[in-house]
């Protein structure tokens, strides 16, 4: 099968032309202008952006957490994925306790198997190196294409781990070539607030928030900075939230030190004012790092123009309001943290990142594309357009008019984090390696489409003859 794409933006981290797109099979094999060749299929794109597919490292599809299970399995989630422009995601693998990593892996591979819409990546969470995963079995996994190691410093009782077992981790890294990723939060110390909240007879949702204190980030977040530079591994912060969380990251990067950052799309719209919405409404955004208060979406903004973060992902990790989240209505700690995203990121960021002119085309793609593909060992097979890369494409139009909704969205959440929010600029066409994904409001590809992606080592990259399907 061979496409042609005629006459689009074609707008990559670097680049910004009109030209041609010329797929063969699963990958681009010409860039031109003019291109005068025969296809099986023509695509107009005149007018329309040509945008590599959207890579999201951040995803919890299918995860028991929180006394429940998330509500979108890896088949309405990739779903999700795909109508809003993402092609690639690297979802978390939790180690249960006393399980080995391998075990853990086939859990999570038969979760996925048949169902999978999009290509896909695991990251490792080590949750148990004492009964569970050995730290030789933790070094096997970057040969196996898991590249990254996940540590929780909050969640006490449930994923956090201590500081012996991050700080292993990393020295494991340090050898192995992976990743180290962090949810830094003083598990501990949140510990203690949440308690004496619940003692003092606060259960509304708005507490979630003020027991977990910016300050809480920022402590954990230094932490895990100078562990990593003891143990010599690189670090990569999930979901930075605030200043106290940002400031830390920005020294290290100014110092030269290998440490990278992520935010995600809800933190620069949601403030803490949401929590409070009456009726328990607050529960929808009952995820962690909380909503803060708004003056922090200005710094996150700043954060990401000047690429002290690099990464905005999703954290999509959705719930039901109604029978879900409502788990916590007499008891704030047992609403289950997260909430759906992962549709809404391109819209979102191109609507109030690039209309509003925060920043620019070129930095969306690397924010969203090209910086979460080459952090995670996917590039230059996936995050962006190039001969040789695998021709996962958004036609994007940028000047239709839509309004996000739930009853319009497919995650399999009864709610939006973004509700209601007008946006101008949403993907028309999606195609995963050569194929089209979603058009015309509809996925044109059947469940087991998608592939798992083995990734390449922290700072290598992913050639097209180094990867297969598992
Ligand atoms: O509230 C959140 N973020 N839920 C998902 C788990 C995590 O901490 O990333
Ligand atoms: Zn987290
Ligand atoms: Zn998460």
């Amino acid at each position: 099968m061979s496409v042609l794409i005629k006459g689009g933006r074609v707008i990559t981290a670097a680049d910004d032309y009109v030209g041609d797109v010329f797929v063969d099979g699963e990958r681009i094999s010409l860039i031109g202008e003019s291109l005068d060749l025969q296809a099986d299929r023509v695509i107009d794109a005149a007018g329309k952006y040509v945008l590599p597919g959207c890579v999201d490292p951040h995803t919890h599809l299918d995860m028991p957490f929180g006394g429940t299970v998330t509500i979108d399995d890896v088949q309405a989630g990739q779903t999700s994925a795909a109508f809003g422009g993402t092609t690639c995601h690297v979802d978390f693998i939790i180690q249960p306790h006393g399980s080995s990593f391998a075990d853990a892996l086939d859990e999570w591979k038969a979760k996925a198997d048949g169902k999978q819409v999009i290509d896909m990546g695991y990251h490792m969470a080590v949750t148990d190196l004492k009964d569970g995963g050995s730290l030789e079995e933790l070094a096997s996994l970057p040969e196996q294409g898991i590249t990254s190691y996940k540590l929780f410093m909050a969640y006490k009782g449930a994923l956090m781990v201590d500081d012996e077992t991050l700080f292993r981790t990393m020295q494991v890294a340090a050898q192995t070539g992976a990743l180290v990723m962090v949810h830094a939060e003083n598990g501990d110390a949140i510990d203690v607030l949440v308690k004496e909240a619940l003692a003092a007879g606060h259960t509304d949702p708005h507490y979630h928030a003020l027991t977990r204190p910016p300050e809480t980030e920022g402590e954990a977040t230094n932490r895990a900075i100078q562990l990593a530079r003891v143990a010599g591994s690189p670090l990569y912060v999930v979901h930075v939230s605030c200043r106290e969380s940002v400031e830390p990251i920005a020294r290290a990067r100014e110092a030269g030190w290998n440490i990278h950052g992520e935010t995600c799309t809800q933190y620069f719209f949601i403030d803490y004012s949401y929590l409070e919405r009456p009726n328990f409404e607050g529960a929808k955004w009952v995820y962690t790092p909380p909503p803060r208060p708004k003056e922090n979406q200005d710094v996150l903004w700043n954060a990401v123009r000047t690429d002290t973060l690099s990464v905005i992902s999703t954290d999509h990790c959705a719930f039901l309001w109604d029978g879900q989240k409502t788990l916590g209505k007499d008891d704030f700690s047992k609403i289950p943290n997260g909430g759906p995203g992962l549709e809404n990121r391109l819209q979102m960021i191109h609507e109030f990142g690039v209309r509003a002119g925060r920043i620019s085309l070129n930095r969306m793609v690397e924010l969203l594309c090209t910086n979460p593909a080459k952090l995670f060992g996917l590039y230059p097979r996936k995050g962006t357009v190039a001969v040789g890369s695998d021709a996962d494409l958004v036609i994007f139009d940028p000047a239709k008019e839509l309004t996000i909704s739930a009853q319009t969205h497919h995650s399999k959440s009864d709610y939006n984090l973004f509700e209601g929010t007008r946006v101008t600029g949403t993907p028309e066409i999606v195609l995963l390696r050569g194929q089209v994904l979603v058009e015309n409001g509809e996925l044109q590809v059947e469940p087991g489409f998608g592939q798992f992606v083995r990734r390449a080592k922290f700072g290598e990259e992913l050639k097209p003859a180094a990867t297969a399907a598992a």
